[in-house]
């Protein structure tokens, strides 16, 4: 969700669409893909109903490595069903895809990628730069790929034990992308005076590894400060559209309308797990005080 916000706040004009695995998301979660929320701020100078999150949401089915012993090589068990990301290439009625991971967080739209002629594109991986980092990858969706993928999967055929080890294996030619479009910060090793050089052309970074913004918390300490400058970006995203709680929100607005401090333009509409998504008009100055 807070990738989709990211995407929205920088400006894309790209349809938005997910792949979800039903077996591991409940429905409120898969609503809450659908709807764009909003900071109190926020909140307070739209004039139009939320718009959507999520333009498609597509349900995939898992696919699981039976072959997992190499996912240990890393250890990262937890990656056992990352071939289920091939399902890409099967979404055919798209022409081109510029697939982004969950992990990441968007500082300027990418829309640009769409326009390349290649039929598969990504960043090189900082761990072995000869391979692509999969986190970030646009391809052009066929049946051919996809069964000479899913025959990989089929047989665990992955040197990672995991979709990147899988691809890399079968994508041999792939066309570099700046690292902007996948900067993965790391805790232990960051080229600082590249990132401070290049700094302000990044599109896209990427929390790569088994520690996410989200399960470190908002103190994080790294060796260069780069790690937690970028840790805040995602944070950045997460509250302005997390944080103010929308139950909050929507109390906030219904005490403030009763004080006819706001016009009677307000929308509230409960979602299945009783939060609430508001938008509200201010005309004028009549919501300041
Ligand atoms: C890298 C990629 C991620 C992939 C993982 C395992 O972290 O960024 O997309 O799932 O490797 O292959
Ligand atoms: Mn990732």
């Amino acid at each position: 969700m807070v990738l989709a916000h990211s995407l929205r706040d920088s400006g894309t004009k790209k349809r938005l669409a997910v792949l979800v695995t039903l077996d591991s998301l409940d429905s409120v979660t898969v609503e809450e893909l659908k709807v764009k929320t909003w900071s109190l701020v926020d909140l307070l100078l739209v004039d139009s109903y939320p718009q959507k999150l999520y333009d498609e949401i597509i349900p995939v089915d898992r696919i699981f490595n039976k072959s997992p012993a190499n996912l240990y090589l890393m250890n990262r068990p937890d990656l056992a069903s990352t071939f289920t990301k091939i399902a890409l290439w099967r979404q055919t009625r798209f022409r081109k895809i510029v697939y982004i991971d969950a992990d990441v967080v968007t500082l300027r739209a990418p829309d640009e990628l769409f326009k390349l002629e290649t039929t598969f594109a990504a960043v090189p991986d900082i761990g072995w730069p000869d391979c692509f980092n999969s986190g970030v990858l646009v391809i052009s969706p066929n049946m051919g790929d996809y069964y000479a993928l899913l025959a990989l999967a089929q047989r665990g055929i992955s040197f990672d034990g995991a979709d990147q080890g899988m691809l890399n294996m079968h994508f041999r030619d792939w066309h570099r992308l700046s690292f902007t479009y996948n900067c993965t910060p790391s805790g232990n090793y960051q080229y600082v005076p590249a990132y401070r050089h290049f700094q302000s052309s990044i599109s896209m970074v990427h929390y790569i590894g088994p520690d996410k913004p989200w399960s470190m918390g908002r103190e994080v300490k790294g060796a260069s400060g780069v790690y937690e400058e970028l840790s805040g970006r995602w944070w950045a995203v997460y509250d302005r559209h997390y944080r103010v709680s929308v139950r909050v929100t929507r109390s906030l607005i219904l005490t403030l309308a009763a004080h006819n401090r706001v016009e009677r333009r307000v929308h509230v509409r409960p979602n299945s797990a009783g939060a609430t998504h508001c938008a509200a008009a201010r005309k004028g100055r009549g919501f300041e005080s």
